[in-house]
């Protein structure tokens, strides 16, 4: 039988075992009660999630993907809108667009942030679309579409600029949905309004993927919205439910879409530990700044930029050589992964889309290089140390080649 990992990628052990009592009291609940569906556990983790990402209301459902269609159905997105968001993100964010009837557009990220670059989003409103002022629809002349929203991804834990974003869509009268299914706590400082926000309390509504390995992940599948908007909350609850607010008497078509309540359960009782799981990332994020900053001219490390307090869902580097880079540490007993190999511009499931290669450059040049190292709350010293000692072994190795894309 092979070893196990020295530092893995990612330990979903170690937090459960920790809560194993508290974690297995849920399931008794359940038990007792035959409250599998719905009812107080789920109710009284929407209303604790809600308070913890600064928002008013919160809907449960099945995942992310889940949150993220119900939240562009809820808010209008149908056939013939153009939704728009980034190509370095997970194919959900656009199969929700798809699947709500939209058509996704992309705007290149930032190479510093891996997030939407506000410049390039700007640019193509202004340049490739036609505001009318009497409707305040903006139209895409090519496709005759209307442009509907842009989705932000807060990738990595680390939120999106988002200030230039709002005021664009507030200029162009279009929604913002953020991706937040990897920033749960992630914060924004927005110099307009002079204050911190949340991720998830900034668009017209925000969806959150608890999947085991997010910052605050069920276990098993579950996901949730939150919007400062009742109306949309509502038919949110319509959407995942059947469409249905009696039962049997369905007001819409909706879908199975709802969050299990020991799900709920358990997400409650690790909700509690979040804000110090989150601590402990940054933390160790900052450590591993520090131990590799050294190395900084064989390798790009995260950026945090002062608009934000990342959460550090993933901890991603860039090198040069990344697949002798993993095979090195793979063989060290040490777990990466890539987050995410391919543009989704250059994904065979968007063919049809037409892009080419060199469409959106930055976003290849930086898949060409990220690695994400190990990174979990529960990370002992030791172990970082041991990554970064293979990191440094690596490096040393072989003469290390300045990444194509300098950081200035
Ligand atoms: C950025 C992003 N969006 C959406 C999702 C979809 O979440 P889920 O897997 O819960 O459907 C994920 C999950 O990996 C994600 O990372």
């Amino acid at each position: 039988m092979a070893n196990p990992p020295k530092v893995p990628f990612l330990d979903l052990v170690a937090p459960h075992s920790e809560l194993r009592d508290e974690l297995l009291a849920v399931v008794n609940k359940a038990f007792d009660t035959a409250g599998f569906i719905g009812g107080p556990m789920v109710e009284e983790f929407e209303r604790e999630f809600a308070a913890f990402c600064h928002t008013k209301y919160c809907v449960g459902v099945n995942s992310g993907t889940d949150a993220l269609r119900f939240a562009f159905i809820a808010a209008g997105i149908a056939e013939g809108d153009i939704v728009i968001t980034v190509p370095n993100t997970f194919i959900a964010t656009t199969e929700a667009i798809s699947q709500a009837g939209a058509s996704v557009t992309f705007v290149d990220i930032d190479e510093r942030t891996y997030t939407m670059d506000p410049i390039r989003l700007r640019d193509y409103l202004e340049n490739n679309c036609d505001y009318e002022t009497a409707t305040r629809k903006l139209i895409e002349p090519k496709s005759k579409k209307r442009v509907a929203a842009i989705v932000p991804v807060h990738l990595y834990g680390q939120t999106a600029d988002m200030d230039p974003i709002l005021e664009l869509a507030q200029r162009f009268n279009l929604l913002v949905i953020e991706d937040a299914c990897q920033a749960h706590g992630a914060e924004y400082y927005s110099e307009k309004d002079k204050v911190w926000k949340r991720a998830g309390s900034m668009g017209v509504a925000a969806a959150f993927s608890f999947y085991p390995g997010k910052n605050l992940g069920a276990c098993g599948e579950g996901g949730a919205i939150t919007t400062n908007d009742l109306t949309l909350a509502q038919r949110m609850k319509l959407i995942r439910d059947h469409g249905q607010a009696k039962k049997y008497y369905h007001d819409i078509e909706g879908y199975n879409g709802r969050l299990d309540s020991i799900q709920a359960g358990w997400l409650a009782v690790k909700l509690r530990h979040l804000d110090e799981w989150n601590e402990s990332r940054r933390s160790l994020a900052h450590r591993y700044n520090q131990l590799l900053g050294e190395l900084k001219d064989s390798m790009i490390l995260p950026i945090e930029s002062t608009w934000t307090k990342g959460v550090f869902h993933l901890y991603v580097v860039r090198v040069q050589d990344r697949e002798a880079f993993q095979t090195f540490l793979g063989d060290a007993g040490i777990g990466t992964g890539i987050h995410y190999p391919v543009p989704l511009h250059l994904q065979r499931a968007y063919g049809h889309m037409g892009y080419q290669p060199g469409d959106f450059p930055v976003t290849e040049q930086v898949a060409r290089q990220i690695v994400s190292l190990p990174m979990f709350p529960q990370m002992t010293q030791e172990q970082q140390d041991e990554v970064v000692a293979n990191i440094s072994e690596f490096i040393a190795s072989r003469l290390a080649v300045r990444p194509e894309l300098p950081v200035s």
